[in-house]
C-alpha cells in the first residue's frame, strides 16, 4: 500500500447503518483501490459494541483497510480526516416525522461541526446522513466557520435511488438506463421527486410513463414516504439501503458524476431555482474534482414550482426552529 490512505470518519459507527456502511467502505465502495483508514466515533456506552464491529472488520482481512481508530472524542477521531460521514443520531420511530428529531439530534451537530472546524484535513468533505439530515448539515456548517459551506452536504441520494427504482419498475426499464433523476428540497415527506427532466434510454421519462395520475398519486408519495413504509415493515428504519446511498453519494462527490447524468445532493443554496439562499436543499448536481455544481437552466412548471416551494418552506421553518434553539 504505497498511496496515502483516505481518512474516513463515520459517526454512530456501532449503529444499524454503521453495521452495513463500514464493511462497504472497507471493501472499496467509496475509495476504490485507494487504501482507507477508518475513524469511528461513538458515544461511550456504545464503544464496547463498536469493539465487536472492529473485530469483524479485522476478520474480513480487507486488503485496502489501512487502519481503524475508535473513540468518543470527536476532536481525536476527526483529526486529519478527508471525509466525514455523520450518521450518528437518533432514528425516528413509527408515527414520527424526521423533523421531530431536531431537538434530540441538533446538538450532536453543533459539537461535531466545531470539532471538524478545528481538526479536519484542509480538503475535508462532510456528508450528513443522520436525521433530519438537511437541517443537521446546516447546523454543522454554521458551527464550522472555517470550512467552506460547499464542503457540507446532506443525503438525499437514498430518495434519488428509490425514485429510480420505482420508475424502473413502472416502465420495465433497466436502472442503468435511467438518468437525470432529481430530488428537490428536504429529505422528508415534502420532498419532490421530479421525473420531468429524467430520461429513460434517452427519452423523456414523464412522456414514457404518460400517466400524470401515476406520478401524482403513486410515484411522488411512494418515494416521499418510503422511509416510513420501511419503519412500518421492519420496525426499524432503513439501514442497508441508507448505507449504500451514503457510499454512492460520497463516491460520486469525490470521483465525479458520469457525463450525461447528474445526482441529487442536498447542498447549500445559492438561490438557484428560487430556493432561499443558505438553506441546505436537494438539487440536481454534477460533481468533478470533489466539487459540486447545481445543474442550471431546467424549466420548472407550475406543478414542480409548488412542490419545490412547499419543501423549501419546511426547510426554512426547520432553520427558524434551530435558530430559536440556539444551535446556529
Ligand atoms: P441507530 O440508532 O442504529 O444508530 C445510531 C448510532 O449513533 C448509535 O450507535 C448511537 O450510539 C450513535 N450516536 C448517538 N449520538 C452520537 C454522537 N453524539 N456521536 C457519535 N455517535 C452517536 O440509528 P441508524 O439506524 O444507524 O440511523 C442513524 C441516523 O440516520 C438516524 O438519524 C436515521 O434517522 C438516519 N437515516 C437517514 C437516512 C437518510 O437517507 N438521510 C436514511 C436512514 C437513516
Ligand atoms: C429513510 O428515508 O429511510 C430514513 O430517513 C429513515 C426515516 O426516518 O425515514
Amino acid at each position: 500500500m504505497s498511496e496515502t490512505p483516505l481518512k474516513v470518519a463515520v459517526t454512530g459507527a456501532a449503529g444499524q447503518i454503521g453495521y452495513s456502511l463500514l464493511f462497504r467502505i472497507a471493501s472499496g465502495a467509496i475509495a476504490g483501490d485507494r487504501p482507507v483508514e477508518l475513524r469511528l466515533l461513538e458515544i461511550e456506552p456504545a464503544l464496547k459494541a463498536l469493539e465487536g464491529v472492529v473485530m469483524e472488520l479485522d476478520d474480513c482481512a480487507f486488503p485496502n483497510l489501512a487502519g481503524i481508530e475508535i473513540g468518543a472524542d470527536p476532536e481525536k477521531i476527526f483529526d486529519g480526516v478527508n471525509l466525514a460521514l455523520l450518521v450518528g443520531a437518533r432514528p425516528r420511530g413509527p408515527g414520527m416525522e424526521r423533523g421531530d428529531l431536531l431537538e434530540a439530534n441538533g446538538a450532536i451537530f453543533t459539537a461535531q461541526g466545531k470539532a471538524l472546524n478545528k481538526v479536519a484535513a484542509d480538503d475535508v468533505r462532510i456528508g450528513v446522513t443522520g436525521n433530519p439530515a438537511n437541517t443537521n448539515a446546516l447546523i454543522a456548517l454554521k458551527n464550522a466557520p472555517d470550512i467552506a459551506p460547499e464542503r457540507f452536504s446532506a443525503l438525499t441520494r437514498l430518495d434519488h435511488n428509490r425514485a429510480i427504482s420505482q420508475l424502473a419498475t413502472k416502465t420495465g426499464a433497466a436502472v442503468s438506463d435511467i438518468k437525470k433523476m432529481t430530488i428537490w428540497g428536504n429529505h422528508s415527506a415534502t420532498q419532490y421527486p421530479d421525473i420531468f427532466h429524467a430520461e429513460i434510454a434517452g427519452k423523456n421519462a414523464a412522456e414514457v410513463v404518460g400517466d400524470q395520475g401515476w406520478v401524482e398519486d403513486y410515484f411522488i408519495p411512494t418515494v416521499a414516504k418510503r422511509g416510513a413504509a420501511i419503519i412500518d415493515a421492519r420496525g426499524a428504519s432503513s439501514a442497508a439501503s441508507a448505507a449504500s446511498a451514503t457510499c454512492d453519494a460520497a463516491r460520486d462527490w469525490l470521483h465525479g458524476t458520469p457525463a450525461g447524468d447528474w445526482v441529487s445532493m442536498a447542498v447549500v443554496s445559492d438561490g438557484s431555482y428560487g430556493v432561499p439562499e443558505g438553506l441546505v436543499s436537494s438539487f440536481p448536481v454534477t460533481t468533478a474534482g470533489g466539487d459540486w455544481e447545481i445543474v442550471q437552466g431546467l424549466e420548472i412548471d407550475d406543478f414542480s414550482r409548488a412542490r419545490i416551494d412547499a419543501s423549501t418552506a419546511e426547510l426554512a421553518e426547520e432553520r427558524d426552529a434551530v435558530t430559536e434553539l440556539g444551535l446556529i
